[in-house]
């Protein structure tokens, strides 16, 4: 039976968090900032050894001054693995690892079995085991079993499912005042005891484990809905020429659709929203429930980064051996995470048509690019035939459009990241298109022809055929 009450924040719990990732140095962090005991496990020596030293791997605003806190306050500890001492009195060990995709687009739950294997064989009393990763629905149940497999005799341990919902680059102010709690438990005893664990007063959403794993993939998929839809209104403004952001602003104000994520601009990617798409899709292919809305979602995004390539061929008359200077790979502003970023993927279709890519952002972290990086926008800029800000940085958006002017060789900005003011670019004596706004790509001086109706009073008569009409 599912309820929604209010979380009460009661009295404090030791817990170990496994993964100082986005959402367990998070978890950690916050968990420790509301009172509770905890240590955080962190296996990799790249991520363990600035914490150690009292600085987040991470860039989350925040996050590295809570962390300071914690460890002076005594309540958080880290440690680079989980054996007999992490696991000494812990009540609920939360894991926070990676679920990536595998080959075929199905979240691999390797590290997550092997966590919970982990936390599993060094528990002494009985625990309780969170899972936060975002994983399928079923999930849980298989854990549990990993997890019996595991224990030591006598030792029981509850799998609970209680996803994440937290935003890159906004991830302490999420934790700390989240939109919903979602517990999904077997044991209302057992739910209550994670609910505790989150700040008070905050809707709670209860219900059993498959409900809260859903409840997660079917959010992320919604949020991917919102941001293809947003970017078919915007081809249509395109072609209107209208603007988009103020179109999606008229339908989004209406509460019954909201307005975030209502934005025009290079698709969605991260992390989180590509991954949980096509595992929302596994999973409808698996349980042989359609997921078509999704899947155009997800096509639409997959056209994206290809449109703007588009408009960067037409504007420049073919991008090959043409230099590009791409302000932006950061998959969001904010964030120094480039997983599966529409900046990296519009700069690998450029790369691959031939194009120079020289790149600029201020604190992304990139494993490999084709292109050059530079430490500067206008090193970027600098003699580039066309300018394509990627990254909806602020830095980008209070560019001086005349300083760019004088040093672009070409005179094309693509705004793909709905950053720049396009008038005062325009006026700069720079051919600026944007998502959804500025110079039309295709401008339908007819609205739509043919009209199909008629209105005998006034006169207006449909004349056979598709292309007009007659008084009548
Ligand atoms: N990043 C987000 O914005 C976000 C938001 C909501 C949900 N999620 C979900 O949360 C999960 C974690 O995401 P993330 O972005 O924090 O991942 P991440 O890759 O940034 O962090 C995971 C960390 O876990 C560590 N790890 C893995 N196995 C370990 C083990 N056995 N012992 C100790 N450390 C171990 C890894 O070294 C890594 O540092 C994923 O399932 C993701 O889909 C992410």
């Amino acid at each position: 039976m599912t309820s929604i009450e209010m979380t009460k924040g009661a009295r404090s719990h030791s817990v170990l968090v496994v993964g100082a990732g986005y959402v367990g140095l998070t978890s950690a962090v916050c968990f420790a900032h509301l009172g509770h005991q905890v240590v955080c496990v962190e296996a990799n020596p790249f991520r363990l050894a600035p914490l150690l030293e009292g600085r987040s791997p991470i860039h989350e605003p925040g996050l590295e001054e809570l962390m300071v806190e914690g460890v002076l306050s005594d309540r958080l500890h880290f440690a680079p693995a989980i054996g007999k001492e992490e696991m000494t009195g812990v009540e609920v060990a939360l894991l926070a690892v990676g679920t990536p995709p595998d080959e075929n687009g199905d979240p691999d739950l390797t590290q997550l079995a092997a966590a919970a294997r982990e936390v599993s064989a060094n528990a002494a009393g009985d625990l309780v085991v969170v899972v936060k990763s975002t994983v399928p629905p079923g999930s849980c149940e298989a854990i549990e079993l990993v997890c019996a497999e595991a224990a030591l005799e006598g030792v029981r341990i509850s799998v609970v499912s209680s996803p994440e919902f937290l935003r890159e680059s906004r991830a302490v102010e999420d934790f700390l005042a989240p939109d919903r709690v979602v517990v999904g438990a077997s044991d209302s005893q057992v739910a209550d005891l994670v609910a505790d664990l989150y700040p008070a007063g905050v809707p709670l959403v209860k219900t059993d484990r498959r409900g809260a794993e859903l409840i997660k993939y079917a959010a992320n998929a919604f949020l991917a809905v919102k941001i293809s839809f947003a970017n078919e209104v915007a081809a249509m403004c395109e072609s209107l020429g209208t603007e988009a952001a103020t179109v999606l602003l008229g339908v989004g104000l209406d509460q019954r659709i909201g307005k975030d994520f209502l934005r025009p601009g290079p698709g969605y990617g991260g992390s989180c929203l590509p991954k949980d798409v096509s595992g929302f899709q596994a999973l409808g292919r698996a349980m042989g429930t359609p997921t078509r809305v999704v899947a155009a979602a997800e096509e639409v995004n997959q056209e994206a980064s290809r449109a703007a390539l588009m408009k960067l061929e037409m504007g420049l008359a073919g991008v090959a051996g043409k230099t590009i200077a791409l302000l932006g790979l950061a998959f969001k502003p904010g964030t120094d995470d480039s997983r599966d970023s529409p900046a990296l993927k519009l700069a690998e279709l450029l790369i691959s048509s031939g194009a120079r890519v020289r790149a600029y952002d201020p604190l992304a972290r990139v494993e490999s690019f084709a292109g050059e990086r530079v430490d500067c926008a206008f090193d970027a800029i600098e003699d580039a035939d066309a300018l394509v800000v990627a990254t909806a940085w602020q830095e980008f958006s209070v560019l001086s459009p005349m300083a760019v002017a004088e040093r672009l060789a070409g005179r094309m900005v693509l705004d793909a990241a709905g950053a720049l003011d396009l008038e005062s670019w325009s006026e700069a004596g720079l051919v600026v298109y944007g998502i959804g706004r500025g110079a039309p790509v295709a401008f339908h001086p007819v609205v739509w022809p043919p009209l199909r109706w008629a209105h005998h009073r006034s006169g207006l008569r449909l004349l056979d055929g598709d292309t007009g009409f007659v008084a009548g």
